[in-house]
Protein backbone atom coordinates (compact mmCIF):
# COMPACT_ATOMS: atom_id res chain seq x y z
CA UNK A 1 0.00 0.00 0.00
CA UNK A 2 1.06 3.33 -0.51
CA UNK A 3 1.76 5.92 1.70
CA UNK A 4 3.05 6.44 5.24
CA UNK A 5 1.54 5.58 8.21
CA UNK A 6 0.57 8.95 9.75
CA UNK A 7 -0.78 10.73 13.00
CA UNK A 8 -2.60 12.61 10.54
CA UNK A 9 -6.19 10.25 9.82
CA UNK A 10 -5.56 9.16 13.23
CA UNK A 11 -7.20 12.11 14.98
CA UNK A 12 -8.82 12.93 18.18
CA UNK A 13 -11.89 13.62 15.85
CA UNK A 14 -11.92 10.55 14.21
CA UNK A 15 -11.64 8.64 16.79
CA UNK A 16 -14.56 10.36 18.43
CA UNK A 17 -16.71 9.07 15.74
CA UNK A 18 -16.00 5.42 15.81
CA UNK A 19 -17.26 3.56 14.80
CA UNK A 20 -17.64 5.67 11.41
CA UNK A 21 -13.85 4.77 10.30
CA UNK A 22 -12.10 6.91 8.01
CA UNK A 23 -11.08 5.55 4.54
CA UNK A 24 -7.70 6.99 5.25
CA UNK A 25 -7.76 5.42 8.38
CA UNK A 26 -8.18 2.53 6.23
CA UNK A 27 -5.80 3.22 3.45
CA UNK A 28 -3.12 4.65 5.81
CA UNK A 29 -2.98 7.76 3.33
CA UNK A 30 -1.65 11.20 4.79
CA UNK A 31 -4.83 13.41 3.73
CA UNK A 32 -5.56 17.10 4.91
CA UNK A 33 -8.16 17.33 7.16
CA UNK A 34 -10.60 18.57 4.50
CA UNK A 35 -9.75 15.17 2.80
CA UNK A 36 -10.40 13.54 6.33
CA UNK A 37 -13.87 14.88 6.68
CA UNK A 38 -14.76 14.07 3.08
CA UNK A 39 -13.74 10.26 3.53
CA UNK A 40 -16.12 9.51 5.79
CA UNK A 41 -18.11 6.37 5.41
CA UNK A 42 -20.99 7.63 6.14
CA UNK A 43 -21.65 9.19 3.17
CA UNK A 44 -21.85 6.28 0.49
CA UNK A 45 -24.89 4.19 0.83
CA UNK A 46 -23.40 0.99 -0.07
CA UNK A 47 -25.70 -1.51 -2.19
CA UNK A 48 -27.06 -5.07 -1.28
CA UNK A 49 -25.06 -4.48 2.35
CA UNK A 50 -26.04 -3.93 5.51
CA UNK A 51 -24.64 -0.34 5.74
CA UNK A 52 -24.11 -0.11 10.02
CA UNK A 53 -22.72 -3.38 10.06
CA UNK A 54 -20.58 -2.90 7.10
CA UNK A 55 -19.34 0.46 8.11
CA UNK A 56 -18.35 -1.12 11.74
CA UNK A 57 -15.61 -3.05 10.33
CA UNK A 58 -15.44 -2.14 6.50
CA UNK A 59 -13.30 -4.46 3.81
CA UNK A 60 -12.53 -2.53 0.93
CA UNK A 61 -10.58 -3.41 -1.67
CA UNK A 62 -7.41 -1.59 -2.75
CA UNK A 63 -5.87 -3.18 -6.02
CA UNK A 64 -6.42 -6.23 -8.49
CA UNK A 65 -4.20 -8.43 -10.61
CA UNK A 66 -5.19 -11.01 -11.96
CA UNK A 67 -6.66 -13.88 -9.89
CA UNK A 68 -6.64 -11.28 -6.76
CA UNK A 69 -7.58 -8.48 -5.07
CA UNK A 70 -5.48 -6.36 -2.16
CA UNK A 71 -7.26 -5.22 0.42
CA UNK A 72 -6.28 -1.49 1.43
CA UNK A 73 -4.51 -3.16 4.73
CA UNK A 74 -2.41 -5.17 1.75
CA UNK A 75 -3.84 -8.71 2.35
CA UNK A 76 -4.27 -10.44 -0.83
CA UNK A 77 -7.55 -12.22 -1.42
CA UNK A 78 -7.97 -15.32 -3.95
CA UNK A 79 -10.96 -13.98 -6.22
CA UNK A 80 -13.44 -17.48 -5.98
CA UNK A 81 -16.56 -15.45 -7.22
CA UNK A 82 -14.88 -12.95 -10.52
CA UNK A 83 -15.81 -9.95 -8.56
CA UNK A 84 -19.67 -10.07 -8.80
CA UNK A 85 -19.84 -13.21 -11.97
CA UNK A 86 -17.93 -10.56 -13.87
CA UNK A 87 -14.24 -10.74 -14.38
CA UNK A 88 -14.07 -13.14 -16.46
CA UNK A 89 -10.67 -12.57 -18.27
CA UNK A 90 -9.26 -11.85 -14.87
CA UNK A 91 -8.17 -8.48 -12.99
CA UNK A 92 -6.42 -5.52 -14.84
CA UNK A 93 -5.60 -7.02 -18.00
CA UNK A 94 -3.37 -4.48 -19.77
CA UNK A 95 -4.92 -4.97 -22.89
CA UNK A 96 -8.34 -3.68 -21.56
CA UNK A 97 -7.05 -1.16 -19.00
CA UNK A 98 -4.79 0.23 -22.53
CA UNK A 99 -8.22 -0.04 -24.66
CA UNK A 100 -9.65 1.88 -22.22
CA UNK A 101 -7.03 4.91 -21.84
CA UNK A 102 -6.56 5.03 -25.45
CA UNK A 103 -10.25 5.73 -26.03
CA UNK A 104 -10.58 8.03 -23.52
CA UNK A 105 -7.56 9.89 -24.55
CA UNK A 106 -8.98 9.65 -28.70
CA UNK A 107 -13.14 10.24 -27.75
CA UNK A 108 -14.68 9.80 -24.45
CA UNK A 109 -18.11 10.21 -25.47
CA UNK A 110 -19.87 10.07 -28.68
CA UNK A 111 -23.53 11.52 -29.10
CA UNK A 112 -25.77 7.86 -28.81
CA UNK A 113 -29.27 9.01 -30.47
CA UNK A 114 -29.18 9.94 -34.43
CA UNK A 115 -25.14 9.78 -34.04
CA UNK A 116 -23.26 7.02 -33.06
CA UNK A 117 -19.30 5.77 -33.62
CA UNK A 118 -17.61 2.80 -35.49
CA UNK A 119 -16.75 0.89 -32.45
CA UNK A 120 -20.48 0.63 -31.58
CA UNK A 121 -20.62 -1.19 -34.91
CA UNK A 122 -17.32 -3.48 -34.82
CA UNK A 123 -18.63 -4.93 -31.70
CA UNK A 124 -22.62 -5.51 -32.54
CA UNK A 125 -20.50 -7.28 -35.32
CA UNK A 126 -18.30 -9.28 -33.62
CA UNK A 127 -21.45 -10.67 -30.79
CA UNK A 128 -23.86 -11.30 -33.50
CA UNK A 129 -20.86 -13.46 -34.64
CA UNK A 130 -20.43 -15.50 -31.69
CA UNK A 131 -23.91 -15.55 -30.52
CA UNK A 132 -25.69 -18.54 -31.53
CA UNK A 133 -28.28 -19.40 -33.79
CA UNK A 134 -30.00 -16.07 -35.76
CA UNK A 135 -29.54 -13.98 -32.35
CA UNK A 136 -27.94 -11.23 -35.15
CA UNK A 137 -28.60 -8.21 -33.11
CA UNK A 138 -27.63 -6.37 -30.26
CA UNK A 139 -29.19 -3.00 -28.32
CA UNK A 140 -26.88 -1.64 -25.78
CA UNK A 141 -26.96 -1.05 -22.47
CA UNK A 142 -25.47 -0.15 -19.13
CA UNK A 143 -25.91 -3.07 -17.10
CA UNK A 144 -27.74 -6.25 -16.36
CA UNK A 145 -31.04 -4.69 -15.06
CA UNK A 146 -30.54 -2.42 -18.13
CA UNK A 147 -30.52 -5.45 -20.41
CA UNK A 148 -33.65 -7.24 -18.71
CA UNK A 149 -36.14 -3.86 -18.63
CA UNK A 150 -34.93 -3.48 -22.44
CA UNK A 151 -35.59 -7.12 -23.16
CA UNK A 152 -39.36 -6.95 -22.12
CA UNK A 153 -39.74 -3.43 -23.89
CA UNK A 154 -38.69 -5.01 -27.24
CA UNK A 155 -40.69 -7.90 -26.32
CA UNK A 156 -44.05 -6.10 -25.71
CA UNK A 157 -43.40 -3.34 -28.85
CA UNK A 158 -42.97 -6.89 -31.24
CA UNK A 159 -46.18 -7.92 -30.28
CA UNK A 160 -47.53 -4.70 -30.56
CA UNK A 161 -45.99 -3.85 -33.86
CA UNK A 162 -47.32 -7.10 -35.11
CA UNK A 163 -51.01 -6.42 -34.27
CA UNK A 164 -50.84 -9.07 -31.45
CA UNK A 165 -50.89 -6.21 -28.53
CA UNK A 166 -53.10 -7.93 -26.12
CA UNK A 167 -49.68 -9.57 -25.49
CA UNK A 168 -48.95 -7.52 -22.19
CA UNK A 169 -48.10 -10.56 -19.46
CA UNK A 170 -44.89 -11.65 -18.75
CA UNK A 171 -43.88 -14.72 -16.74
CA UNK A 172 -41.11 -15.12 -14.82
CA UNK A 173 -40.06 -18.15 -12.16
CA UNK A 174 -39.84 -17.74 -8.34
CA UNK A 175 -36.11 -17.23 -6.85
CA UNK A 176 -35.36 -15.63 -10.55
CA UNK A 177 -32.96 -12.76 -10.54
CA UNK A 178 -33.33 -9.97 -13.34
CA UNK A 179 -31.58 -6.86 -11.33
CA UNK A 180 -33.48 -4.59 -9.57
CA UNK A 181 -35.23 -2.08 -12.28
CA UNK A 182 -39.35 -2.42 -11.56
CA UNK A 183 -39.78 -4.71 -14.67
CA UNK A 184 -36.74 -7.14 -13.10
CA UNK A 185 -38.38 -7.43 -9.74
CA UNK A 186 -41.87 -7.68 -11.19
CA UNK A 187 -40.53 -10.78 -13.22
CA UNK A 188 -38.17 -11.87 -10.44
CA UNK A 189 -38.64 -14.07 -7.65
CA UNK A 190 -36.79 -13.25 -4.65
CA UNK A 191 -39.09 -11.88 -1.73
CA UNK A 192 -36.18 -9.56 -0.43
CA UNK A 193 -35.89 -7.57 -3.61
CA UNK A 194 -39.62 -7.47 -4.18
CA UNK A 195 -41.18 -6.39 -0.85
CA UNK A 196 -40.41 -2.97 -0.12
CA UNK A 197 -41.23 -1.81 -3.51
CA UNK A 198 -44.98 -1.85 -3.54
CA UNK A 199 -47.25 -3.75 -6.42
CA UNK A 200 -44.76 -3.72 -9.64
CA UNK A 201 -45.50 -4.45 -13.33
CA UNK A 202 -49.41 -5.68 -13.89
CA UNK A 203 -49.98 -8.73 -15.25
CA UNK A 204 -46.49 -10.76 -14.21
CA UNK A 205 -47.00 -14.59 -13.24
CA UNK A 206 -43.98 -17.08 -11.95
CA UNK A 207 -43.29 -20.41 -13.17
CA UNK A 208 -42.14 -22.79 -9.86
CA UNK A 209 -38.31 -22.79 -9.35
CA UNK A 210 -36.65 -25.88 -9.72
CA UNK A 211 -34.60 -26.42 -6.71
CA UNK A 212 -34.98 -29.48 -4.77
CA UNK A 213 -32.73 -30.91 -2.34
CA UNK A 214 -34.98 -34.24 -1.75
CA UNK A 215 -34.37 -35.15 -5.37
CA UNK A 216 -31.48 -33.40 -6.62
CA UNK A 217 -28.69 -32.99 -3.53
CA UNK A 218 -25.54 -33.54 -4.65
CA UNK A 219 -26.34 -33.56 -8.89
CA UNK A 220 -23.30 -33.51 -10.92
CA UNK A 221 -24.10 -31.15 -13.67
CA UNK A 222 -27.75 -31.14 -14.91
CA UNK A 223 -29.77 -32.34 -12.27
CA UNK A 224 -31.94 -35.68 -13.59
CA UNK A 225 -35.47 -34.83 -12.11
CA UNK A 226 -37.71 -32.02 -12.52
CA UNK A 227 -38.14 -31.73 -16.70
CA UNK A 228 -41.67 -31.87 -15.64
CA UNK A 229 -41.64 -28.42 -13.69
CA UNK A 230 -41.59 -26.54 -16.94
CA UNK A 231 -45.04 -28.06 -17.80
CA UNK A 232 -45.95 -24.95 -15.10
CA UNK A 233 -46.22 -22.98 -18.46
CA UNK A 234 -49.13 -25.04 -19.69
CA UNK A 235 -50.71 -24.39 -16.48
CA UNK A 236 -50.36 -20.27 -16.96
CA UNK A 237 -51.57 -20.23 -20.44
CA UNK A 238 -54.44 -22.16 -19.40
CA UNK A 239 -54.67 -19.81 -16.99
CA UNK A 240 -54.49 -16.24 -18.76
CA UNK A 241 -54.85 -17.57 -22.46
CA UNK A 242 -51.52 -17.34 -24.54
CA UNK A 243 -53.17 -14.39 -26.34
CA UNK A 244 -51.98 -12.09 -23.25
CA UNK A 245 -48.30 -13.55 -22.48
CA UNK A 246 -46.06 -11.62 -24.06
CA UNK A 247 -42.78 -13.59 -22.76
CA UNK A 248 -41.14 -15.85 -20.44
CA UNK A 249 -37.90 -14.78 -19.13
CA UNK A 250 -35.72 -16.89 -17.34
CA UNK A 251 -32.09 -17.26 -16.10
CA UNK A 252 -30.75 -20.71 -18.15
CA UNK A 253 -28.74 -21.32 -14.77
CA UNK A 254 -30.16 -19.10 -12.15
CA UNK A 255 -26.90 -17.60 -10.34
CA UNK A 256 -27.31 -14.98 -7.96
CA UNK A 257 -30.54 -17.01 -6.24
CA UNK A 258 -27.79 -19.62 -5.38
CA UNK A 259 -26.95 -21.59 -8.11
CA UNK A 260 -29.80 -23.86 -9.48
CA UNK A 261 -28.59 -25.86 -12.72
CA UNK A 262 -31.89 -26.24 -14.99
CA UNK A 263 -32.81 -30.34 -14.86
CA UNK A 264 -32.19 -32.15 -17.91
CA UNK A 265 -34.64 -31.35 -20.53
CA UNK A 266 -36.48 -28.81 -18.95
CA UNK A 267 -35.14 -25.61 -20.50
CA UNK A 268 -36.16 -27.76 -24.05
CA UNK A 269 -39.47 -28.42 -22.66
CA UNK A 270 -40.04 -24.16 -22.00
CA UNK A 271 -38.56 -23.54 -25.65
CA UNK A 272 -41.30 -26.24 -27.12
CA UNK A 273 -43.91 -24.11 -25.01
CA UNK A 274 -43.04 -21.14 -26.02
CA UNK A 275 -42.92 -22.31 -29.65
CA UNK A 276 -46.39 -23.74 -29.23
CA UNK A 277 -48.12 -20.91 -28.35
CA UNK A 278 -46.16 -17.76 -29.82
CA UNK A 279 -44.40 -16.90 -26.79
CA UNK A 280 -41.01 -15.31 -27.02
CA UNK A 281 -38.41 -16.54 -24.39
CA UNK A 282 -35.88 -14.97 -23.00
CA UNK A 283 -32.75 -16.06 -21.80
CA UNK A 284 -31.28 -14.03 -18.96
CA UNK A 285 -27.79 -14.57 -19.60
CA UNK A 286 -25.82 -11.77 -17.33
CA UNK A 287 -23.98 -14.43 -15.65
CA UNK A 288 -23.87 -17.38 -18.24
CA UNK A 289 -22.78 -14.99 -21.09
CA UNK A 290 -18.97 -14.92 -21.91
CA UNK A 291 -17.79 -18.41 -21.35
CA UNK A 292 -19.05 -19.35 -17.50
CA UNK A 293 -20.49 -22.64 -18.53
CA UNK A 294 -17.76 -23.88 -20.86
CA UNK A 295 -19.41 -22.39 -23.98
CA UNK A 296 -20.04 -18.48 -25.22
CA UNK A 297 -23.55 -19.05 -23.95
CA UNK A 298 -25.58 -20.95 -21.78
CA UNK A 299 -27.68 -21.25 -25.08
CA UNK A 300 -25.01 -22.69 -26.55
CA UNK A 301 -24.14 -25.00 -23.72
CA UNK A 302 -27.58 -26.37 -23.01
CA UNK A 303 -28.62 -26.52 -27.20
CA UNK A 304 -31.50 -24.07 -26.74
CA UNK A 305 -31.80 -21.08 -28.57
CA UNK A 306 -33.94 -18.21 -26.92
CA UNK A 307 -35.26 -15.40 -28.49
CA UNK A 308 -33.52 -12.73 -27.04
CA UNK A 309 -30.71 -12.82 -24.60
CA UNK A 310 -29.59 -10.66 -21.71
CA UNK A 311 -26.30 -10.01 -21.58
CA UNK A 312 -23.65 -7.85 -19.61
CA UNK A 313 -21.07 -8.37 -17.02
CA UNK A 314 -18.52 -10.06 -18.43
CA UNK A 315 -19.00 -8.46 -22.18
CA UNK A 316 -16.37 -6.10 -20.96
CA UNK A 317 -14.50 -7.83 -18.28
CA UNK A 318 -16.52 -5.88 -15.44
CA UNK A 319 -13.93 -2.63 -16.48
CA UNK A 320 -16.59 -0.57 -17.78
CA UNK A 321 -20.04 -1.05 -17.16
CA UNK A 322 -21.60 -2.76 -20.01
CA UNK A 323 -24.41 -5.13 -20.88
CA UNK A 324 -26.82 -5.83 -24.32
CA UNK A 325 -30.04 -7.69 -25.42
CA UNK A 326 -29.04 -9.67 -28.38
CA UNK A 327 -32.16 -9.75 -30.85
CA UNK A 328 -32.93 -12.95 -33.49
CA UNK A 329 -33.42 -11.27 -36.92
CA UNK A 330 -36.93 -12.28 -37.38
CA UNK A 331 -37.94 -9.80 -34.72
CA UNK A 332 -35.77 -6.53 -35.62
CA UNK A 333 -36.87 -7.33 -39.31
CA UNK A 334 -40.09 -6.97 -37.42
CA UNK A 335 -39.21 -3.80 -36.72
CA UNK A 336 -37.55 -2.40 -39.60
CA UNK A 337 -41.16 -2.86 -41.86
CA UNK A 338 -42.70 0.58 -41.01
CA UNK A 339 -42.26 4.44 -42.77
CA UNK A 340 -38.74 4.99 -43.06
CA UNK A 341 -37.35 7.71 -40.46
CA UNK A 342 -39.45 6.64 -37.86
CA UNK A 343 -37.92 5.66 -34.80
CA UNK A 344 -38.82 2.22 -34.55
CA UNK A 345 -38.50 1.60 -30.78
CA UNK A 346 -38.55 4.53 -28.38
CA UNK A 347 -35.59 3.14 -26.17
CA UNK A 348 -32.06 3.81 -25.56
CA UNK A 349 -29.77 5.51 -22.70
CA UNK A 350 -27.63 8.10 -22.86
CA UNK A 351 -24.34 5.62 -22.77
CA UNK A 352 -25.33 3.21 -24.55
CA UNK A 353 -22.68 1.72 -26.32
CA UNK A 354 -20.76 4.32 -24.68
CA UNK A 355 -17.07 4.38 -26.63
CA UNK A 356 -14.98 3.45 -23.29
CA UNK A 357 -17.09 0.38 -22.86
CA UNK A 358 -17.31 -0.32 -26.32
CA UNK A 359 -13.16 -0.59 -26.23
CA UNK A 360 -12.94 -2.25 -23.13
CA UNK A 361 -15.47 -5.44 -24.31
CA UNK A 362 -13.43 -5.25 -27.65
CA UNK A 363 -10.49 -5.77 -25.98
CA UNK A 364 -12.18 -8.05 -23.82
CA UNK A 365 -13.46 -10.61 -26.56
CA UNK A 366 -10.02 -10.29 -28.14
CA UNK A 367 -8.82 -12.30 -24.86
CA UNK A 368 -11.57 -14.61 -24.84
CA UNK A 369 -10.32 -15.93 -28.24
CA UNK A 370 -6.62 -15.19 -28.09
CA UNK A 371 -6.44 -17.35 -24.92
CA UNK A 372 -9.40 -19.35 -26.10
CA UNK A 373 -10.90 -18.76 -21.91
CA UNK A 374 -14.04 -20.45 -22.86
CA UNK A 375 -12.88 -23.80 -24.14
CA UNK A 376 -10.17 -23.52 -20.76
CA UNK A 377 -13.51 -22.98 -18.63
CA UNK A 378 -14.50 -26.58 -20.11
CA UNK A 379 -11.54 -28.10 -19.71
CA UNK A 380 -11.49 -27.59 -16.06
CA UNK A 381 -14.77 -27.73 -14.85
CA UNK A 382 -13.99 -31.73 -14.62
CA UNK A 383 -11.29 -30.98 -11.50
CA UNK A 384 -13.44 -28.11 -10.83
CA UNK A 385 -16.83 -30.98 -9.98
CA UNK A 386 -14.34 -32.96 -8.55
CA UNK A 387 -13.04 -30.08 -5.88
CA UNK A 388 -16.50 -28.70 -5.10
CA UNK A 389 -17.78 -32.44 -4.53
CA UNK A 390 -15.09 -33.03 -2.38
CA UNK A 391 -16.53 -30.85 0.71
CA UNK A 392 -19.37 -33.26 1.05
CA UNK A 393 -19.41 -34.68 4.38
CA UNK A 394 -18.19 -31.53 5.63
CA UNK A 395 -20.29 -29.72 8.72
CA UNK A 396 -23.71 -28.44 7.78
CA UNK A 397 -22.94 -29.28 3.85
CA UNK A 398 -26.58 -30.34 2.55
CA UNK A 399 -26.09 -29.59 -1.42
CA UNK A 400 -23.44 -29.32 -3.52
CA UNK A 401 -24.28 -28.58 -7.01
CA UNK A 402 -21.95 -27.57 -10.10
CA UNK A 403 -21.95 -26.39 -13.96
CA UNK A 404 -18.87 -25.22 -16.11
CA UNK A 405 -16.86 -23.35 -13.17
CA UNK A 406 -19.76 -22.10 -11.28
CA UNK A 407 -20.43 -24.48 -7.64
CA UNK A 408 -22.77 -24.17 -5.44
CA UNK A 409 -22.67 -25.49 -1.74
CA UNK A 410 -25.88 -24.98 0.74
CA UNK A 411 -25.65 -25.29 3.85
CA UNK A 412 -28.16 -26.31 6.51
CA UNK A 413 -29.38 -22.94 8.26
CA UNK A 414 -28.82 -21.86 11.64
CA UNK A 415 -31.98 -22.55 13.56
CA UNK A 416 -34.05 -18.86 13.61
CA UNK A 417 -31.01 -16.63 12.30
CA UNK A 418 -31.10 -18.11 8.35
CA UNK A 419 -28.19 -16.79 6.13
CA UNK A 420 -25.68 -16.28 9.17
CA UNK A 421 -23.78 -19.69 8.93
CA UNK A 422 -22.94 -18.39 5.41
CA UNK A 423 -22.20 -15.29 6.37
CA UNK A 424 -19.59 -16.67 8.92
CA UNK A 425 -18.22 -18.46 6.39
CA UNK A 426 -17.44 -15.60 4.22
CA UNK A 427 -15.55 -14.15 6.83
CA UNK A 428 -13.60 -17.06 7.67
CA UNK A 429 -12.92 -17.64 4.27
CA UNK A 430 -11.78 -13.57 3.98
CA UNK A 431 -9.16 -14.15 7.37
CA UNK A 432 -7.86 -17.31 4.97
CA UNK A 433 -7.11 -15.00 2.05
CA UNK A 434 -9.95 -15.71 -0.27
CA UNK A 435 -13.27 -14.42 -1.61
CA UNK A 436 -16.25 -16.25 -1.70
CA UNK A 437 -20.18 -14.59 -2.64
CA UNK A 438 -22.70 -15.98 -0.28
CA UNK A 439 -26.34 -15.76 -0.88
CA UNK A 440 -28.70 -16.73 2.35
CA UNK A 441 -27.10 -19.95 3.32
CA UNK A 442 -25.78 -20.82 -0.18
CA UNK A 443 -21.85 -20.42 -1.30
CA UNK A 444 -21.67 -19.53 -4.73
CA UNK A 445 -18.12 -20.20 -5.92
CA UNK A 446 -17.23 -18.45 -9.70
CA UNK A 447 -13.89 -17.82 -10.54
CA UNK A 448 -12.05 -15.93 -13.28
CA UNK A 449 -11.83 -18.24 -16.37
CA UNK A 450 -7.91 -17.81 -15.66
CA UNK A 451 -8.15 -19.84 -12.70
CA UNK A 452 -5.43 -22.70 -12.28
CA UNK A 453 -5.70 -26.29 -10.98
CA UNK A 454 -3.70 -24.90 -8.13
CA UNK A 455 -5.78 -21.84 -7.36
CA UNK A 456 -9.11 -24.58 -8.17
CA UNK A 457 -7.11 -26.50 -5.02
CA UNK A 458 -7.21 -23.48 -2.70
CA UNK A 459 -10.06 -22.06 -3.14
CA UNK A 460 -11.94 -25.57 -1.71
CA UNK A 461 -8.76 -25.77 0.19
CA UNK A 462 -9.46 -22.99 2.07
CA UNK A 463 -13.28 -23.37 2.09
CA UNK A 464 -13.36 -26.77 3.62
CA UNK A 465 -11.11 -25.25 6.45
CA UNK A 466 -13.78 -22.59 6.81
CA UNK A 467 -16.38 -24.65 7.06
CA UNK A 468 -14.91 -27.11 9.63
CA UNK A 469 -14.41 -23.53 11.67
CA UNK A 470 -17.87 -22.46 11.54
CA UNK A 471 -20.49 -24.13 13.77
C1 LIG B 1 -29.26 -12.98 -14.23
C2 LIG B 1 -29.03 -11.55 -13.86
N1 LIG B 1 -29.74 -10.60 -14.44
C3 LIG B 1 -29.56 -9.30 -14.16
C4 LIG B 1 -28.62 -8.91 -13.24
C5 LIG B 1 -28.45 -7.46 -12.92
O1 LIG B 1 -27.26 -6.98 -13.40
P1 LIG B 1 -26.73 -5.55 -12.91
O2 LIG B 1 -26.37 -5.71 -11.48
O3 LIG B 1 -25.56 -5.29 -13.82
O4 LIG B 1 -27.82 -4.57 -13.12
C6 LIG B 1 -27.83 -9.88 -12.61
C7 LIG B 1 -26.80 -9.50 -11.64
O5 LIG B 1 -26.22 -10.30 -10.98
C8 LIG B 1 -28.05 -11.23 -12.91
O6 LIG B 1 -27.36 -12.19 -12.32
Amino acid sequence: MSGAKTSTADTSKNRDKSPKKTIAAQTQRAPSQSATARNDLDAYWVPFTPNRQFKAAPRLIAKAKDMHYEMTDGRKLLDGSAGLWCVNAGHCRDEIADAIALQAHEMDYATAFQMSHPKAFELASRLAGMAPGDLDHVFFTNSGSESVETSLKIALAYHKIRGEGSRTRFIGRERGYHGVNFGGISVGGIVGNRKQFGNMLNGVDHLPHTHNLEHNAFSRGQPAWGAHLADALEGLVTLHDASTIAAVIVEPMAGSTGVLVPPQGYLEKLRAICDKHGILLIFDEVITGFGRLGAPFAADYFGVIPDLMTMAKGISNGAVPMGGVMVRKGIYDAFMNGPEGTIELFHGYTYSAHPLACAAALATLDIYERDNLFQRAADLSGPWEEAAHALRGLPNVIDIRNIGLVAGIELAPRPGAPGTRAYDVFLECQKRGLLIRVTGDIIALSPPLIVSQAQIEEIFGILAEALRSVA
